[in-house]
């Protein structure tokens, strides 16, 4: 598992499959991320490849599909990329690991979704069992 973050320049040549994650900050994949899709595009396509997303909308039944959630369609109108299993995954709430100002805004964030807004709550709402059944299709591929 390497983050692109800290190492842009991984080489992909000696791997059999690639799985590229992304969480969502205020709306957005990180252009880290765009980028590096970018830059090996074409090494990704000739490998098994995977492609899942980690946000809190996902939270809701309607939005919690790679068809159905705005910030996958949206990352996939940036990219050319298409890759071959995607996935989406709702994520973790955590008010105290986050600064002043981005508890402010994510709590505001949740009080229009009508979610936790108490700022010292800690909430997972990620579906373990969908991780898992990804797992396996990674696996299987
Ligand atoms: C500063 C910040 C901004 C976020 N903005 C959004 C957002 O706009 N939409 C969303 O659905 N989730 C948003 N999230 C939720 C994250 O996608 C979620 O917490 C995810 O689990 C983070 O995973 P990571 O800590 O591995 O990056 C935000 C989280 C943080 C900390």
């Amino acid at each position: 598992m390497v983050s692109v973050q800290n190492e842009p320049n991984v080489e992909l040549a000696s791997f059999d499959k690639v799985v590229i994650g992304a969480s969502i900050r205020y709306g957005k994949h990180s252009p880290l991320i765009i980028d590096f899709i970018k830059k090996n595009e074409k090494i990704l396509t000739e490998k098994q490849n995977a492609f899942f997303s980690v946000n809190v909308v996902a939270r809701k039944p309607n939005k919690n599909q790679p068809e159905t959630n705005p910030y996958m369609q949206n990352f996939l109108k940036q990219i050319s990329w298409q890759p071959k299993v995607l996935a989406v995954f709702a994520g973790k709430l955590d008010y105290p690991r986050y600064n002043f100002f981005d508890r402010l805004a994510i709590r505001f964030i949740m009080f229009m979704g009508n979610d936790s807004t108490n700022p010292k709550a800690v909430v997972e709402f990620t579906d373990w069992q969908q991780v898992e059944e990804f797992g396996r299709v990674i696996s299987e591929m």
